[in-house]
């Protein structure tokens, strides 16, 4: 499946480049990468033996391509190498809410897979849900994300509108969850910067437990928290009628609308 042809090597193509860097998944070597703006991690995968911004008679190598370019922008990323490219080359769209058949018609009818990741692929913890009809593609689709991170099967390209609810924006939820609670803390009385400490390292620990230990999150709760003590009090009004599982029953239910809109 290499080489792999980059279509962007932007936020999330730059944290993916890292992630297999550091997972020692794919070698610099194996990447022919087009990307118009140079950054630090670019530059490391050119000394490193990637082929950046090749001639066009290179293209027809690639046995994969990843298109990691805004949705706005893919069709003319398309459109700038499809001719070039080898029949049986693979398509991988990370493009949020650009439908596999309309990237299969830009690519002259290739094979194509759908990918909804997340940035901590950067650091091996991404999570990436995938659809393709074709099983080649899917194939190819892991092959690039298990080494990264947590892999999801979605058998309905449908659902790919849920997935980027619950996964591509979430990491958002969580950021603005610690920021609340680093303002809360503050109003609380804290001094800003341990209320930040505290929150950030409290969360990270929390989430590192409950990935490693492989408990039940309702457990996990429950082990923390002591009938009529100081986290009842404060999950009764988190969890109360309006709290936390409606709102974010709202929240994802927004995000899944907005995905259907961007896809059009
Ligand atoms: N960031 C995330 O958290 C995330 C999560 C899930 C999925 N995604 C998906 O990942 C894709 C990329 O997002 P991103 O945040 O990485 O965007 P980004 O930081 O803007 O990276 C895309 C890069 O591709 C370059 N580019 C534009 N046209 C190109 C072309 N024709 N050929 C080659 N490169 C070209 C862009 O340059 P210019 O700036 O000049 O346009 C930019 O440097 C999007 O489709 C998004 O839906 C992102």
């Amino acid at each position: 499946m290499t080489p792999i042809l980059m279509l962007g090597a932007g936020r999330m193509g730059g944290a993916l480049i890292e992630g297999w860097r550091g997972a020692g998944a794919f070698q610099a070597s194996d990447l022919i990468i087009r990307e118009p703006h140079a950054n630090p991690t670019l530059e490391a995968a050119k000394a490193a033996g990637a082929v950046v911004n090749p001639l066009d008679a290179e293209l027809a190598r690639a046995r994969t391509v990843l298109l990691a370019v805004k949705p706005q922008m893919w069709r003319e990323a398309a459109a700038e190498v499809a001719e070039h490219l080898a029949p049986e080359a693979v398509i991988v769209s990370i493009a949020a809410g650009v439908r596999a058949a309309d990237i299969s018609q830009a690519f002259g009818g290739r094979a194509v897979a759908r990918v909804m990741p997340t940035t901590a692929v950067a650091v091996g913890q991404g999570t990436a849900s995938i659809y393709a009809a074709d099983p080649q593609a899917r194939a190819c689709a892991h092959a690039l994300f298990a080494p990264v991170g947590t892999v999801v099967d979605l058998q309905d390209e449908e659902l790919m509108h849920a997935a980027t609810a619950v996964s591509g924006s979430s990491p958002a939820y969580l950021y603005a969850f610690v920021e609340a609670l680093e303002a809360a803390g503050a109003s609380a009385g804290l001094p800003a910067a341990d209320s930040a400490k505290l929150a950030r390292a409290t969360i990270a620990g929390a989430a590192t437990l409950m990935a490693r230990s492989g408990v039940e999150p309702a457990e996990l709760r429950r082990q923390v928290t002591s009938p009529g003590g100081t986290t009842q009090a404060a999950l009764d009004v988190l969890l109360a009628e309006d709290g936390f599982p409606e709102l974010l029953r709202k929240a994802v239910a927004a995000a899944a609308r907005r995905s259907e809109e961007l896809g059009g």
